[in-house]
């Protein structure tokens, strides 16, 4: 079977970019055409100016319309064995139908910002296309957070409505979910009604007025529902993200572009053939990678997906081989961390499975190490499904660096080249393209349809963060290098922001989480390297004077502040260690010199000290953490 992308591709996308997003443009349903391709004043974008369209006719109606309402959308896998459901597109459209209908008669209107804090479950999807078929933005947070996270991001978002769940599943055991809505709601005066889809059947309070089971508003609604066409910048959700700064980003993304610039990267990255794919992208839908890979992207193209609730441990460490052996799993698109996991626990686990039917693997969410990626091609892969390496960011919407498979020459580590139409450079200190052979930080030089529209109500944060520090480029915050070839090799952050697990988190953040303690002084955090996570949390703290040695120099107080950060942000952001020191390492000036402890963290010989106010600080840092190393081995 033919590639979709063949190598013209690069050429006819060089000669005219805009004509190239145009005619990916054209592979949607449009209730009216644009006028204007793109209208860019730096830094704003607007795309496909004037054109009108329905995110969720595009994703849903449009498939049923063409007589494919019987295809699959989602074959969901539930965290326990007993619950499976497939999903049709006809499935989907009655529900999403409904669920809009349902919104309606609870009073949101276009504009209205919606919250959903909900598992990997077939509702979160349905809510999720309910939202921005009444053009309602959505913001999805991850049932992983805490009340604090959720209540900041709502209050942030201006929602009135939040839809979730009674509870969730993970490896076997419920967990509740409502419990900590309510308590986020304590402190959201505006928040008018909590719509709960049943889940876990367990007992949870009840806001007579506010709360409303799903089932009972959903269900009795009528299966049709007259989608409006919108704007192409009309906004369809805002995504939360950590920055550099304590407080995370709301991230916004509007309608046509970013459904062009979605669909068509994943009709060529992973040389999608609807009528024969099963599809498996393996993130959470609250992530980006799960809105533009799980939902939007393959929903646009027809695609059936798996939608698995579970995650991969060492209780089941087969269960990933025998899913993909059972449905036949063609493109599966993981992060490197599992990789690694996967790696850890032996290529013998998936020795018994047969996987040939993969053709196509994904990465992304961090860089991956050449071992990984060897091990990823070879074993998962049977050394014939091409890496699809793939950087990009909650920002950039969808897909920007990464070979194509059938075109690009493969190279273990490498995202390799910009998607058609993207053009992405190395450039250095003062903004200039290095030659092949260097490295320097990631720019982006042209405007691109999924690009993030702007942080929601922080005009000049988006300003600040994105566009001062080069002229007339997008900063992206990653360092980057080009190899002689002239290839892109993705080499991390370069700022306070840490990538564990493939997500993101501020240093920022979680320091201010510790100092938020009533025994923490000051915290200084790092992200120390990690075999598995790729970085891993590490939090030095000093104390206040109130709290004794024996208190601040136990394991007890430390696990307490780890528990803390996880209590305030959530368990993602819980910190591998927590050293207690004396004091921190400062420069002359008071500033902490967050290098050093990197270096502490990592192990390494420490660099350049003279600016160092004490230098005998460092050398106790060094012994508590051997000291805790032992303990720990211990
Ligand atoms: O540092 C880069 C890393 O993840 C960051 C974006 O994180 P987030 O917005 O959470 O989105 C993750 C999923 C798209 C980037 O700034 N990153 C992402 N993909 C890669 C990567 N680093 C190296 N290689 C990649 N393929």
């Amino acid at each position: 079977m033919t590639a979709n992308a063949q190598p013209e591709v690069y050429e006819e996308a060089a000669r005219d970019r805009l004509a190239f997003w145009e005619k990916m443009a054209r592979r949607l349903e449009w209730a009216q055409q644009w006028d204007t391709v793109l209208e860019w004043e730096l830094p704003y974008a607007k795309w496909f100016v004037g054109g009108k369209l329905n995110a969720s006719v595009n994703c849903v109606d449009r498939h049923v319309a063409a007589g494919r309402g019987d295809k699959v959308a989602f074959h969901w896998i539930g965290d326990g064995e007993r619950d499976r459901r497939d999903v049709t597109y006809a499935d989907l459209h009655r529900q999403v139908c409904q669920a809009a209908n349902a919104l309606l008669d609870l009073g949101v209107q276009a504009g209205d910002q919606i919250a959903i804090y909900m598992p990997m479950i077939p509702e979160t999807v349905v809510a999720m296309l309910a939202c921005a078929r009444i053009g309602a933005p959505h913001t999805v947070v991850f049932c992983g957070f805490s009340a604090e996270a959720l209540r900041s991001r709502i209050l942030d978002c201006g929602c009135r409505v939040v839809i979730t769940v009674d509870g969730q599943f993970r490896r076997g055991s419920s967990a509740p979910v409502k419990p900590i809505v309510d308590d986020a709601l304590t402190a959201c005066p505006d928040v008018r009604r909590v719509l709960v889809v049943r889940r876990t059947g367990n007992d949870v309070a009840w806001t007579a007025g506010r709360d409303r089971w799903w089932h009972e508003v959903v269900d009795e609604q009528s299966v049709q529902h007259e989608a409006q066409a919108f704007d192409a910048e009309h906004p369809l959700y805002i995504m939360y993200t950590s920055g550099t700064t304590a407080k995370p980003k709301g991230i916004l993304h509007t309608t046509g572009g970013y459904l062009t610039h979605v669909s068509a990267t994943h009709h060529y990255v992973f040389d999608l053939k609807p009528e024969t794919d099963v599809y498996w992208c393996a993130a959470d839908i609250a992530w980006v990678t799960g809105h533009s890979y799980i939902v939007y992207g393959p929903l646009a193209n027809g695609a059936t997906s798996i939608l698995y609730e579970g995650t991969p441990h060492p209780g089941d460490k087969d269960r990933w081989w025998k899913l993909i052996e059972h449905h036949k799993v063609t493109i599966l698109y993981t992060a490197p961390t599992t990789i690694r996991t996967l790696m850890k626990w032996g290529a013998e686990e998936l020795e018994p499975y047969d996987l040939s039917s993969l053709r196509i693997l994904g990465s992304v969410g961090e860089p991956i190490n050449p071992e990984a990626w060897i091990w990823y091609h070879t074993h998962v892969g049977g050394s014939r499904a091409p890496v699809v390496d793939t950087w990009w960011q909650t920002e950039t919407g969808g897909i920007m660096i990464t070979p194509l498979p059938g075109i690009s020459e493969a190279k273990p580590g490498a995202a390799m080249q910009s998607f058609p139409g993207v053009s992405a450079d190395v450039v250095d200190n003062e903004g200039k393209p290095v030659p092949n052979g260097s490295g320097g930080f990631l720019v982006l030089t042209e405007p691109w349809p999924g690009m993030l529209r702007g942080i929601w109500g922080d005009d000049q944060q988006y300003r600040d963060t994105y566009w001062s520090r080069f002229k007339g480029a997008y900063f992206a915050g990653d360092g980057a290098k080009k190899d002689e070839d002239g290839d892109l090799w993705l080499l991390g952050r370069v700022d306070d922001v840490m990538n564990v697990s493939g997500h993101r988190i501020s240093t920022t953040e979680i320091e201010h989480a510790l100092v938020g303690h009533p025994s923490v002084a000051e915290a200084a955090v790092v992200g120390a390297s990690d075999a598995t996570t790729g970085q891993a949390i590490v939090a030095f703290v000093t104390v206040r004077s109130h709290v004794a040695d024996e208190v601040a120099n136990g394991e007890r107080f430390a696990e307490e502040l780890r528990n803390h950060v996880a209590a305030v942000i959530g368990p993602i952001a819980k910190p591998r260690q927590v050293i207690i020191t004396p004091e921190l390492p400062k420069t002359r000036s008071g500033k902490i010199m967050r290098r050093l402890l990197r270096d502490i963290a990592d192990g390494r010989e420490l660099g350049d000290v003279t600016t160092l106010l004490d230098a005998t600080v460092t050398d106790l840092i060094r012994e508590r953490m051997a000291d805790r190393a032992e303990e720990r081995e211990g």
